[in-house]
């Protein structure tokens, strides 16, 4: 058995996956697995879909890496796709979220730096989730993920999510950036709010500090718009993406805009992989499939459907007590049982859905979900809850 050969880094399920097809994962055995955690909003046209399948193929027959000294016709395609989507003007391509999250803490540090010397603190939300290396972890603002890690990065403020209060008194010209995210993932699916974003947004402004997005978990389509910010009419200096841009192809991108665009110059940061012309084609053909293709314009009725049904089934079960979340980010708040535990028994039923804190399960299936899977889902939800609430 090799299992015994990987670090233990992950709590995990027994079985051993071997295969993947829309939805659906199978394990060695066999078994079907209805996947709602779709890698934990990575695989956006759910698994192997025969875009990315034909992309990797004539993308692995024609250029797969080169290094980034040298342009490459996907990077630049990919980067203008990205552009054309959104209000920023100029993409920086890395590997993963924490990744793109280090980038903007970088850029962060040396505009503020650029202004002054002590213009250096970075505001961060509690119960966020940024990443877990040194720089993305210092601001990730959840203790147990911290504590054995110390000392992380200095200069690092804490700010009550949603308090205007909180973040005014800690607001001020040493800021150089504040990071965030408009729905906290890992945190609960906790939303914020339309005056305290506007606040945000004004103060960064008034004290030349960057507003940066933390889009890796609610970014890419997940929220019904292709850029989570899009739905708040808030747009921040910088936005950080990963997941599910690649549709599973580890792809990680960094987005500035106006005076952030100049910021970072030749030498300042890098990554050899980031931007290979590889991820950027998987990239352009997710992107193609979820903007271009319609499946974009349907995640609000989804999301309602959904959230409907689930609210039909709150008549009948008790222990949900609502629904977070926006578009196919949505999270179940349970009363009186543990997401942990609904997990568990959701897994024995060949359903995969993941935690968020104590009490909330994630309901993140691929944004191509049909109508039938979703009741599929709503069964399974009913089936598990069931058994938990004999
Ligand atoms: C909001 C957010 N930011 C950053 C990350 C880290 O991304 P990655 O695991 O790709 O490094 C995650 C991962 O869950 C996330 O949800």
């Amino acid at each position: 058995m090799a299992k015994k050969d990987i670090m233990h880094t992950y709590g995990r399920f027994e079985p051993v996956f071997n295969k993947g097809k829309g939805i659906y994962l199978y394990d060695e055995n066999d078994n079907e697995y209805l996947d709602f955690v779709s890698g934990i909003a990575v695989n956006t046209l759910g698994h192997c879909h025969p875009k990315i399948a034909e992309t990797l193929k004539n993308q692995g027959q024609t250029l797969i890496h080169l290094s980034n000294l040298y342009w490459n016709d996907k990077q630049n395609n990919l980067a203008e796709k990205l552009v054309s989507l959104g209000e920023h003007d100029s993409v920086f391509f890395c590997n993963s979220g924490t990744e793109a999250n280090e980038a903007a803490l970088k850029l962060a540090r040396k505009h503020g730096k650029s202004i002054s010397a002590s213009k250096n603190k970075i505001i961060y939300m509690k119960n966020s989730f940024h990443g877990r290396t040194m720089g993305a972890l210092s601001v990730t603002g959840q203790g147990k993920y911290q504590e054995q890690f110390k000392p992380l990065i200095g200069a690092v403020v804490e700010c009550e999510y949603n308090s205007i209060e909180d973040f005014n008194s800690k607001m001020d010209g040493e800021v150089c950036a504040v990071i965030m995210e408009v729905i906290q993932g890992e945190g609960g699916l906790i939303q914020v709010e339309e005056e305290f974003l506007k606040n945000v947004r004004k103060l960064c402004d008034e004290k030349e500090a960057l507003l940066i997005f933390d889009e890796v978990q609610c970014g890419a389509g997940r929220l019904g718009t292709f850029f989570a910010y899009q739905k708040f009419g808030v747009v921040p200096d910088v936005v950080t993406m990963a997941k599910g841009l690649g549709g599973g192809f580890p792809i990680g991108a960094m987005l500035s805009k106006g005076k952030a665009s100049s910021v970072l110059v030749p030498g300042d940061h890098g990554t050899t992989f980031g931007g290979n012309p590889l991820a950027c084609a998987v990239a352009l053909t997710v992107i193609e499939e979820v903007v271009d293709g319609g499946i974009l314009a349907e995640v609000d009725k989804k999301s309602e459907y959904f959230c409907s049904k689930i609210e039909k089934l709150m008549a009948r079960h008790k222990s949900i007590e609502k629904i977070n979340g926006m578009g196919l980010l949505l999270g179940v708040k349970l009363s009186g049982v543990e997401s942990k535990d609904f997990v568990a028994k959701a897994f024995e039923k060949g359903f995969l859905v993941v935690g968020a804190g104590n009490n909330v399960v994630r309901v993140i299936p691929p944004l191509n979900v049909t109508y039938e899977e979703l009741d599929k889902g709503i069964e399974k939800i009913e089936e598990v809850l069931e058994e938990l609430e004999k």
